[in-house]
């Protein structure tokens, strides 16, 4: 059978990298509560010339370079982001241009925090079904130019970053080949007042800032993402015994140990990078997922489960077999 196979991945950090130390001499905040709350330790901060479209191009790159392929035979882009360089055109279209192709379908998805998990189905259908054979899927995202500074309670939580990976074609052997096993998506628009940006082209006309009302999206996103990842694994007829990591979202430190209890997996089985990145939206499961297989935990053969969890609501969970 046809799959989706990830051929290689990459990630970009902005240059500045900023402690929690030096977030409590902004807002009335310490380091031990952003720690002891969160898991946070350092968030990245874009600064001038870098955009969401520039931390792209980077982790396309060396994505592209990982893969072996050239960007030319790109034929399809998808990136997930809600912080676009601009209202349009899409931020996939700049990256594009930046990477030389001149032609291939690109465009941006906006699912916020679940984003790269909506791109990965999105680009996973189209390879299946033939329309596409290789493709660039980018989450990157520049949350700092949304958040309110003075607001404390959201400032400290998010940081900049992009990454991505190249999903190509190829041929799989059913029962244990390589690729996508099964992906899984959720929305419900209910909850838009409890994680949304107060502005917007068709409302404001101003770009607004991210409010958050943490507590109760803590409490869904435990309960929806434990769901979903046990959604997915029946799909691809795996129990969590088969699954060797977690690629969770990096929301929080706490999220990510209460959802692995839920199911009863190790801690040790969990990739953690919320420490050094923050919370980077749709840049930070592609993000940690790049750390993970470049530091060599995660090795070729091993069943790993994406997942994510954000505003909308919306949240998706996929199984790879790397
Ligand atoms: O990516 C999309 C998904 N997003 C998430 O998953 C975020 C989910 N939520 C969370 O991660 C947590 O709810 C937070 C980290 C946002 C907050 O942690 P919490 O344990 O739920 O704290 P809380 O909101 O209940 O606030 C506890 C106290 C409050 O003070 P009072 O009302 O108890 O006096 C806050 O005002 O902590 C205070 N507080 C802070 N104190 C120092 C809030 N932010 C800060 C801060 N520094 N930065």
């Amino acid at each position: 059978m046809i799959r989706s196979v990830i051929t290689g991945t990459g990630s970009a950090l902005p240059v500045r990298r900023v402690s929690n130390a030096e977030m409590a001499e902004m807002v009335d905040t310490t380091d031990e509560w952003i720690v002891e709350r969160t898991g946070i330790r350092f968030r990245h901060i874009a600064g001038e010339g870098e955009t969401t479209a520039t931390l792209a191009r980077d982790a396309a790159t060396r994505a592209l370079d990982a893969a072996g392929i050239a960007a030319a035979e790109v034929d399809l882009i998808v990136l997930a982001t809600a912080t676009p360089d601009q209202t349009f055109p899409a931020t996939a279209t700049k990256v594009q241009a930046m990477l030389g192709i001149n032609d291939c379908v690109a465009f941006d998805v906006a699912a916020v925090c679940s984003g790269f998990l909506y791109a990965v189905q999105v680009a996973d259908s189209m390879i299946r079904s033939g329309v596409a054979r290789r493709a660039l899927v980018i989450g990157a995202e520049t949350f700092s130019r949304i958040l309110d500074w003075e607001d404390r309670t959201t400032c400290v939580l998010f940081g900049d970053g992009a990454g991505a990976m190249v999903l190509e074609a190829q041929e799989s052997d059913e029962a244990t080949g390589r690729g996508i096993l099964a992906t899984k998506l959720h929305a419900d628009g209910r909850h838009n007042e409890l994680l949304y940006v107060d502005g917007g082209p068709s409302t404001t006309g101003t770009v607004g800032k991210l409010r958050m009302k943490g507590r109760e999206v803590f409490r869904h996103a435990v309960v929806n993402l434990a769901a979903v990842m046990g959604e997915s694994m029946a799909l691809a007829g795996l129990s969590t015994d088969s699954v060797d990591w977690v690629v969770p979202h990096q929301a929080n430190a706490r999220i990510l140990d209460a959802t692995a209890r839920k199911l009863g997996l190790a801690p040790e089985r969990v990739v953690v990078t919320v420490d050094q990145h923050a919370n980077t939206s749709a840049a930070s499961v592609p993000l940690a997922l790049d750390v993970a297989i470049r530091d060599g935990r995660i090795r070729p053969g091993q069943i790993v489960v994406l997942e994510a969890m954000g505003g909308g609501f919306t949240w998706g969970a996929a199984v790879v077999r790397i």
